[in-house]
């Protein structure tokens, strides 16, 4: 495995790459890697001859201070996982490297962001759509992973990689979840005892509104029910619990049969902010 710290270093492998046909799978992270990641890094493994791992916590795309100082930062726990992995490639680029100056380019993903994650975390998807840019511009992968959990981020992706003719294909992998249903995130680990117990409420907020919509009940009760049900936990507070098209993101009042449909839910758990979705399949 081999570890580059600048785009320059990467050139000379990719070249290679290029001369030798051989295709480039990349998996963009933030570090603090759990078995969601390594599932990106398998599929990519699976389908392309060298395997790119970027670790880069990228401080644009946070929208509260205290969460990006306490994002946790593993690196040498993460290299024995990559290397375990057998990755092929780390990219681990200094701050200064990537933002020698403070972007002023700025991304508006209109009706995309205005809701849910846009809405909660103003600025959030133009710090996405930059970082990814620039990493694909960087890396310039054949196909790039990313996971289903950031369900709205992968709307954004796709609308950068199609507005901006980046010459890659996205492959989006399932969300892992935890025996008991908990969607892995790298900020689970911040969660205490207690908390983790109690950051099941989002799933099985889920789980049950879904199957209350799948046996027509009507959404805007079903939903209520489930605001209702977060209020009733101290240790939630919930931001929102939507049924959106899973890549218009346009916000549902009814749930339609034969309509693609996900809900999405980010709620506090203490002072953890998660999120999670499910697809609707009829
Ligand atoms: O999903 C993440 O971990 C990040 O948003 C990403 C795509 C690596 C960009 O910083």
């Amino acid at each position: 495995m081999q570890v580059f710290k600048s785009g320059t270093e990467w050139q000379k492998s990719w070249l290679q790459a290029l001369k030798t046909n051989k295709t480039i799978g990349f998996v963009p992270t933030m570090g603090a890697l759990h078995k969601g990641h390594l599932e990106l890094i398998r599929a990519s493994k699976k389908s392309t001859d060298l395997t790119v791992v970027s670790i880069f916590v990228n401080p644009i795309q946070f929208t509260n201070q205290e969460d990006f100082e306490k994002y946790p930062v593993l690196t040498s726990q993460d290299l024995e996982l990559l290397q375990k992995e057998k990755v092929d490639f780390v990219f681990l680029p200094s701050q200064e490297s990537i933002y020698p100056e403070k972007p002023i380019l700025n991304f508006n993903f209109g009706n995309l962001e205005r809701v849910l994650e846009g809405e909660f975390r103003p600025g959030h998807f133009s710090g996405v759509g930059i970082i990814v840019s620039k990493l694909f511009n960087i890396i310039r992968p054949n196909i790039a992973f990313f996971g289903q959990k950031d369900l709205q981020q992968v709307a954004i992706i796709k609308k950068v990689v199609q507005d901006l003719s980046f010459p890659l294909k996205l492959h989006i992998v399932p969300t892992i979840r935890e025996k008991d249903g908990l969607a892995l995130s790298s900020r689970n680990m911040r969660l205490s005892v207690q908390e983790r117990e109690k950051a099941l409420i989002l799933y099985n907020s889920l789980e049950f509104a879904k199957n209350e919509l799948l046996t027509n009940k009507d959404w805007l009760a079903v939903r209520k029910q489930m605001m209702l049900s977060f209020e009733a936990e101290p240790l939630a507070k919930l931001e929102y619990f939507e049924l959106v098209h899973p890549e218009t993101f346009q916000v549902f009042e009814e749930f339609e049969r034969g309509k693609k449909s996900s809900i999405c839910v980010a709620s506090f758990i203490g002072n953890i902010r998660l999120i999670d979705n499910l697809p609707i399949i009829p």
